[in-house]
C-alpha cells in the first residue's frame, strides 16, 4: 500500500532522513518507533505531501507522491503531531468544515458525521467549542477530522500524547479497531502503545532504520540466552541438581527455597531451546508441584534501546 524507497530528507548539514526504504502493507498496523529527533514525523510529513524529500521517493497505493499529490492525500487521513483544529468552531461545525475541505458529498454529511461521532465517542461534546475541550477530546476530534473521508490509510503521529490512562486504553481500541479495515502507521515512543496495537515495528534512529519486524520477532532476535523463571513446592532436595541435568540447561539459579517447600529458580537456557515441556514432564515424574512457569522475554523496551542508544 505504501512504499518508501532510498527516502533521504536533509536541513543543511543534518540528515533529519536518511535513505530509508519500507513497504507498509493494507491492513497493517505499523509502529514507527525512534527516539526523540529520529525523523518519525519528517518521514511522515513526506509520505503525506507536507515536504517534498530531498532525494528519493514515496508511493502510495501504486501513485508516486509528488506526480500524484492530490489523488494520494485523498487516500490518506493524518493526524499530526499537533491536531489541526479551529478552536472556536463547534465539533459539528468543523467536522462538516473538514468534509467540505475534502470533497465528502454533502448529502452524505450527516450519515458520515453519525457515523464518525459513533467511532469517535464524540456524541457528549458534538455541540460544544472545540476550544472549550478537554485535551483528550481534542485528540478525539483531531482523529476525526483525519477520518472524515474514510481514507484507506491513517497516519498518525503520536496520537495519544498528553491523553490520561483510560483516553489512552479507548484510542488504543479505536486503532486497533480501525487497522482490521486500514492502514495504519503509528509514530510513537511509548513502547507498551506498540506492543498493545501494532502487528510490525519500525524503529528508526538518527535516521536510519535499525529494525523492522514483528514486536515478537524483535524481542526474540535481541533476545540472548533463553530464561525461564520457575516456581515449584516440594520438600526434595535435589531439585536444582535435577534441572541442572536436562538438555540445554546452562545454568540453574535458586532464587529462594523456604521451609515450607516453596522454590523458584531462574533457569538459563540455551538460545532458541524451549524447556518448558520437559520441565514439566520432570516435575510430574518427581511429584513436584508446579506453581508457575514462564518464559522470560527482553522487552521491547530493551530491544529499543540497544537500538537506539549508542
Ligand atoms: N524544518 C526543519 N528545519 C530544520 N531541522 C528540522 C526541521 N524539521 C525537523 N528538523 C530536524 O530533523 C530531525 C528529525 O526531526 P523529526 O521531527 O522528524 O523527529 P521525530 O522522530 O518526529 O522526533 P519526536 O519524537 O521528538 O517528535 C531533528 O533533528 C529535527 O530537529
Ligand atoms: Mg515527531
Amino acid at each position: 500500500m505504501i512504499r518508501v524507497k532510498n527516502l533521504t530528507k536533509t536541513y543543511g548539514q543534518l540528515k533529519a532522513v536518511d535513505d530509508v526504504s519500507f513497504d507498509v502493507h493494507t491492513g497493517d498496523i505499523l509502529g514507527f518507533l525512534g527516539p526523540n529527533g529520529a525523523g518519525k514525523t519528517t518521514t511522515v510529513r513526506i509520505i503525506t505531501c507536507f515536504l517534498p524529500p530531498t532525494s528519493g521517493w514515496v508511493e502510495v497505493d501504486g501513485l508516486n507522491v509528488f506526480d500524484h499529490s492530490l489523488e494520494v492525500r485523498k487516500k490518506i487521513g493524518y493526524l499530526p503531531e499537533n491536531a489541526p483544529l479551529y478552536s472556536e468552531m463547534n465539533v459539528l461545525d468543523f467536522l462538516h468544515f473538514v468534509m467540505s475541505v475534502r470533497g465528502v458529498p454533502k448529502e452524505r454529511f450527516g450519515k458520515r458525521t453519525k457515523e464518525i461521532v459513533e467511532i469517535c465517542g464524540l456524541g457528549s461534546v458534538i455541540q460544544r467549542s472545540i476550544g472549550e475541550l478537554s485535551k483528550g477530546f481534542r485528540q478525539r476530534v483531531g482523529l476525526a477530522q483525519a477520518m472524515v473521508h474514510d481514507p484507506e490509510v491513517l497516519i498518525l503521529d503520536e496520537p495519544t500524547s498528553g491523553l490520561d490512562p483510560n483516553q489512552i486504553a479507548e484510542i488504543r481500541s479505536l486503532i486497533k479497531k480501525l487497522g482490521k479495515e486500514k492502514t495504519v502507521i503509528l509514530c510513537t515512543h511509548i513502547l507498551p502503545e506498540v506492543e498493545a496495537t501494532c502487528g510490525r515495528v519500525l524503529i528508526i534512529n538518527e535516521g536510519k532504520i535499525v529494525a523492522d519486524g514483528s514486536p515478537e520477532e524483535l524481542q526474540s532476535s535481541f533476545r540472548g540466552k533463553e530464561q525461564i523463571y520457575l516456581e515449584l513446592k516440594t520438600s526434595s532436595v535435589d531439585v536444582p541438581t535435577k534441572l541442572a541435568n536436562l538438555e540445554n540447561v546452562e545454568k540453574v539459579e535458586e532464587i529462594q527455597s523456604s521451609g515450607d517447600g516453596l522454590k523458584k529458580f531462574n533457569l538459563q537456557c540455551a538460545k532458541g531451546a524451549d524447556l518448558r515441556e520437559n520441565i514439566f514432564r520432570l516435575a510430574v515424574e518427581n511429584n513436584w508441584v508446579l506453581l508457575e512457569m514462564r518464559k522470560q522475554q527482553a522487552s521491547l523496551e530493551e530491544v529499543f534501546r540497544q537500538l537506539t542508544t549508542s
